[in-house]
């Protein structure tokens, strides 16, 4: 088993898709860890994005994404990351496959709606940013067998 950093951006909250997105994951048969909504700081968006810092659209994605509340989310299965990734779509809206969250609901990269991890040590890192040891559940999956 391994976990997947997720995170709705303001859009999808604006846009009331916070339970359509939810609920494809689930469908699929992601198992939901950790789930919180929250108003991102400056200083947990810039930490989040680190890496990118002194891209062109770096200002703007940590802009975006402290513009309103997001909602974070862990969720685990095996293979967590490239499953979740390839759920996602590719990030450019104009490449996502329609079937992906990206090529059913956005149009523009910088409005992208979702963010997961890109590998098992971003997820790592990016569980541990988001949220205390404390808010993530490994409930008893009575149901692990049938995915
Ligand atoms: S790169 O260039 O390969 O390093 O970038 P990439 O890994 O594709 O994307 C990193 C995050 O930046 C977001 N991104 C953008 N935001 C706004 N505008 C533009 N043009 C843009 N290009 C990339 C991209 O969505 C990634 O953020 P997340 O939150 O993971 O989607």
């Amino acid at each position: 088993m391994t976990r997947c950093f997720t995170m709705l951006k303001p859009g999808v909250v604006n846009r009331r898709l916070v339970g359509e997105v939810i609920s494809r994951l689930e469908k699929k048969g992601f198992k939901l860890v950790g789930l919180k909504m929250l108003h991102p700081s400056k200083e947990i968006a810039e930490a989040h994005y680190a890496e990118h810092k002194g891209k062109p659209f770096y200002d703007g994605l940590v802009e975006y994404v402290t513009s309103g509340p997001v909602v974070a989310m862990v969720w685990q299965a095996d293979n967590c990351v490239e499953l979740i990734r390839k759920f996602c779509g590719a990030t450019k809206p104009e490449e996502a496959m329609p079937g992906t969250i990206r090529g059913d609901y956005c149009i523009h990269t910088a409005r992208n709606i979702i963010h997961a991890s890109d590998s098992d040590a971003s997820a790592e890192r990016e569980i541990k940013l988001w949220f205390k040891d404390e808010e993530i559940y490994d409930w008893n999956d009575a149901e692990a067998g049938w995915y």
